[in-house]
């Protein structure tokens, strides 16, 4: 029996007597439950009175190798022991030495230089503000806008939400932020009916280069999400894209930046999301972005860390005597942290050691089989799949594609039908989707599908 004064209610209500709660009306919270969670075993979290919940969205996005994982348990507690921070301006540090050897190796050619920060929207800001201040060092003062992809969402922070587009986020902000220019997003669920995605991002191409056209002698950067733009609603795009992006910023002199915060680390099949886009014959490495951003299962999702990718050449742009005031001069407390880069060094460590990819091949596969029958169900548009990434479209009209009103919450519906039954799915809006840690076994799989199919005939039932 759990002492009372543990229990999840008595905790719940010790948490909303003082917590204020990240992306929520707290309002909600009279009728939907806040779950203490107690511990977390593999892709399972517990509360705290033991009962489980299979995390089916890697805690926003972040877990790669279990909670609690063992392995990554170890090196921070050995890392605790031996040096917690220090500051990361005029010192260094193992940890981060070696991590930044790490990541220049793993990613795409060309990234030599790790700026690193403490979450996604740090990270994003740090980019943003480089690419400015590198055209600025270069005499380009002129270049201070960006252009983002319409749905795409890159963070919170005020310059993060500025290149974002989802409404929900944006809308109330928007007198505070900087005007972006909007490109049409090559999201294929948006495409022209019989359309492939292939010929969606050709098209989509087309209007960038228009758009570059108009703007290039004004903007810094064109950023987006690689494949896959997730709070926009798990929406997917031709690898396509990426390479006729990268050849309109090489032709227009703009920077490309590649949020990979959520699609990096394994989620999209290959390691980075950009490895995917082949230029030419199809069979290059992909193509590699100015600036890389990463984030979230950077740590395995275990401790905030971020870092951001660049070349030597945008680094040489900065590089002079002090007095020529072109330092990078933004900086964050826990910037390098020692913890939270042994526990992205033990992570990375996995992912040499281990056939990560391969594993999740074979799960992503699993899990597009276990989809399939939703395909036919009258409320669901579209099933959609990138690697370990899986989203099904709800909507209230199949035949024309309409979608439910939002007001209608009928994802909470979902959500809360899985909470009654072991798992955790949280849907963006209409939109239900898988992003499982990549130790969930195929049981675990069916389970989070067969409690997702259920919760979606409870949604849709009037
Ligand atoms: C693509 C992308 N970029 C940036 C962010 C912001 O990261 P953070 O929540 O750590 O600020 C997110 C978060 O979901 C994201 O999905």
């Amino acid at each position: 029996m759990t002492n009372p004064a543990d229990r999840n209610a008595t905790l719940a209500a010790r948490d909303l007597k003082h917590i204020w709660h990240p992306c929520t009306q707290m309002h909600d919270h009279e009728t939907i439950p806040m779950l203490p969670i107690v511990r977390g075993e593999g892709a399972w979290l517990i509360d705290a009175e033991g009962r489980r919940y299979l995390d089916g969205i890697s805690s926003w996005w972040t877990n790669l190798f279990g909670h609690a994982n063992p392995r990554i348990a170890a090196a921070l507690a050995e890392q605790a022991r031996t040096l917690e921070h220090v500051i990361f301006a005029g010192f260094t540090h193992p940890p981060a030495i070696e991590l930044a050897e790490e990541l220049v190796r793993i990613t795409p050619p060309g990234l030599d230089k790790v700026f690193f920060a403490d979450n996604g929207s740090a990270a994003i800001e740090v980019a943003l503000k480089m690419s400015f201040h590198y055209w600025l060092n270069q005499g380009h003062g002129e270049k201070t806008r960006f252009i983002a992809l319409t749905g795409s969402y890159h963070g919170e922070t005020l310059g993060a939400l500025s290149v974002s587009d989802v409404a929900l986020y944006r809308k109330t902000y928007a007198p505070l932020l900087l005007t972006p220019i909007l490109a049409p997003s090559p999201d294929a669920y948006e495409g022209e009916p019989g359309e492939t995605p292939a010929q969606v991002a050709a098209r989509r191409l087309d209007e960038l280069r228009a758009l570059l056209e108009r703007h290039a002698h004004e903007t810094c950067a064109v950023i987006v999400e690689p494949l896959v733009q997730c709070a926009g609603g798990m929406r997917m795009y031709h690898p396509d894209y990426l390479v006729g992006l990268r050849r309109l910023c090489d032709e227009y002199a703009v920077h490309f930046i590649a949020d990979e915060i959520a699609v990096g680390f394994g989620r999209t099949g290959t390691l980075f999301a950009c490895e995917q886009a082949c230029p030419g014959s199809g069979r290059g490495a992909g193509v590699s972005p100015d600036f890389m951003c990463l984030s979230k299962g950077l740590t395995g999702g275990t401790l905030p860390l971020s870092a951001v990718l660049t070349t030597n050449a945008m680094y040489e742009a900065f590089y002079a005597e002090y007095g020529a005031g072109k330092a990078f001069l933004h900086s964050h407390s826990y910037t390098g942290n020692p913890l939270a880069c042994s526990a992205a060094l033990a992570t990375l460590a996995i992912f040499r050691d281990e056939p990560v990819l391969e594993r999740n091949r074979a799960l992503a596969a699993h899990l597009a089989r276990r989809l399939e029958p939703l395909r036919d169900h009258p409320h669901v548009a579209e099933v959609r799949q990138t690697g370990m990434i899986a989203a099904v479209e709800l909507v209230a009209d199949k035949a024309t594609r309409r979608p439910y009103a939002a007001g209608e919450r009928r994802g909470l519906r979902v959500y809360l039908h899985g909470l009654q039954h072991e798992a955790l799915l949280r849907p963006l809006g209409n939109v239900i989707y898988f992003m499982p840690p990549y130790v969930t076994s195929e049981a675990e799989l069916d389970h989070l599908v067969e409690v997702a199919t259920a919760g979606i005939a409870r949604a849709v039932a009037d």
